[in-house]
């Protein structure tokens, strides 16, 4: 079997790599050349564990290949399938911004030769899938040409950090179609993942957009609700620990996702919440609970800084704080919404002094932030005379440091723990004055 996937953004890349670790002729499209040009060095534009290797595999096999040639890929590969998986970014008023999808399938509709399916993977609104056959249909019937396709919808529920594993092993995978032949080509595709015993979904096309935002919207949900409980447990002198722990037990809970923190971030949550709100208010429909979900979650990301300005009696002039962590949480360098930002942000303005740390964001981190903060070489190196630890991301290597020297390294042995990675009763004994998430002071 021969596919394209177009965009070798964070989704296209995963996807075709991993189409191609099965056996299937991949090519991967993009209008950026030096993108391509890395790419066909083995360099990636994303950090992701095992992708690297993944790719330099596939690429010596020749299943993998990469091209800037969007026309020349759909003329000449004979693919039975084409992904769109290119960038739909938020537009001013929330909604997601069609326009690099729209124009990959007016391409695509240039150029078609014979039969393909073209799939939607990036996420977008409900009602995509429908605008992407219009533009190819527009496109073929101004060449005059008659040539059969068909869209399909196939959403993506990758987590960053782990999306080899959940794309080789994945819990689901929805597809919504409108023929037969159509279900046919993507049934044949995916037969190698459905190995586990997780099903494949077939189901009509509006209805796989909207699993898509519905999944994230669910889970932005729990998060949301459990940062909401934490904050009370705070101020009613429980501990959210045992309370996640109480109810997550229950299997209509489930024990997932259900840790509050510092606010969810990156690039999926926050963007898919306020489309799907917004799809909703374009149709007449007020979404209130996500509205809440949402304000919930901006409140969220300052937590932490009110627990530090309370401490510190608002004075943070002068100080210094060692950050742990700065992309939206582990395994990825992504730092889009990032709590970590608002939190850096706040301390600044008061004037404060911030050295960070994190085991692969650092050049992202310069990126974003540039010399407005200090950088440190490794996770002690930030402590050096520090008024307070900031634990922001859960990164595995920050679990269990060598508290001794933490607290001889740091001017004050003070904690404010955003993930609750720590034993607040263990850090006490310690010495240390420790603030977490949902836990009594
Ligand atoms: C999310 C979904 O989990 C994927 O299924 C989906 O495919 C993806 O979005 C997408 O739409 O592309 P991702 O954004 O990579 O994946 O990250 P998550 O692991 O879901 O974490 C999102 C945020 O929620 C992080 O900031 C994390 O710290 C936070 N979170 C997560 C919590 O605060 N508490 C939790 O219990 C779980």
């Amino acid at each position: 079997m021969r596919i394209a996937v177009v965009g070798t953004g964070y989704v296209g890349l995963v996807t075709g790599t991993c189409f191609a670790e099965v056996g299937i002729d991949v090519t991967c499209v993009d209008i950026d050349e030096k993108k391509i040009e890395n790419l066909r060095k083995g360099v990636l534009p994303i950090y992701e564990p095992g992708l690297e290797e993944m790719v330099e595999r596939n690429a010596q096999k020749g299943r993998l290949s990469f091209s800037t040639d969007l026309s020349e890929v759909v003329r000449t590969c004979g693919c039975e399938a084409v992904f769109i998986a290119v960038g739909t970014p938020p537009g001013e008023d929330g909604s997601a911004d069609l326009k690099y999808v729209l124009a990959v399938a007016r391409e695509i509709g240039r150029n078609l030769e014979g039969y393909t399916v073209v799939v939607t993977k990036s996420t977008v609104p409900v009602g995509t899938a429908r605008k992407v056959r219009q533009a190819i249909q527009e496109e073929l019937e101004a060449r005059g040409a008659d040539i059969d396709f068909d869209v399909a919808s196939n959403p993506e529920f990758l987590k960053e950090g782990a999306a080899i594993e959940d794309f080789l092993k994945p819990d689901r995978i929805v597809v919504g179609v409108a023929s037969e032949r159509a279900e046919k080509v993507m049934q044949k595709l995916y037969k190698p993942f459905l190995m586990n015993g997780h099903p494949l979904i077939f189901m009509d096309i509006p209805s796989a957009e909207m699993t898509k935002y519905a999944a994230n919207a669910m889970l932005a949900t729990k998060i949301s609700f459990m940062n909401d409980v934490a904050n009370l447990c705070e101020i009613m002198g429980a501990d959210v620990n045992m309370v996640r722990r109480g109810i997550g037990s229950d299997a209509r809970i489930g024990n997932k996702f259900i840790y509050p923190g510092i606010g969810y971030g990156g690039s999926c949550f926050p963007k898919d919440v306020k489309a799907l709100i917004r799809t909703a208010s374009e149709n007449g429909y007020d979404m209130q609970v996500l509205r809440a979900v949402e304000s919930v979650n901006e409140r969220q990301k300052s937590v932490l800084f009110d627990k530090i300005h309370r401490h510190f009696q608002g004075e943070l002039a002068g100080k210094t704080f060692a950050v742990w962590g700065l992309s939206f949480k582990p395994k990825t360098d992504d730092m889009r919404e990032a709590p970590s930002l608002v939190i850096i942000q706040r301390l600044l303005e008061q004037g404060a002094k911030v050295k960070a740390y994190d085991p692969v964001a650092m050049a992202e981190a310069r990126h974003t932030l540039g010399e407005s903060i200090e950088y440190g070489k490794d996770e002690y190196e930030a402590l050096i005379d520090a008024d307070a630890l900031l634990l922001v991301t859960e990164w595995p290597e920050f679990r269990s440091p060598n508290f001794a020297v933490v607290g001889k390294l740091m001017k004050e042995k003070t904690v404010f723990d955003g993930r609750n990675i720590y034993d607040a009763n263990d850090m006490r004994e310690k010495g240390f004055a420790y603030y977490g998430i949902g836990i009594a002071q």
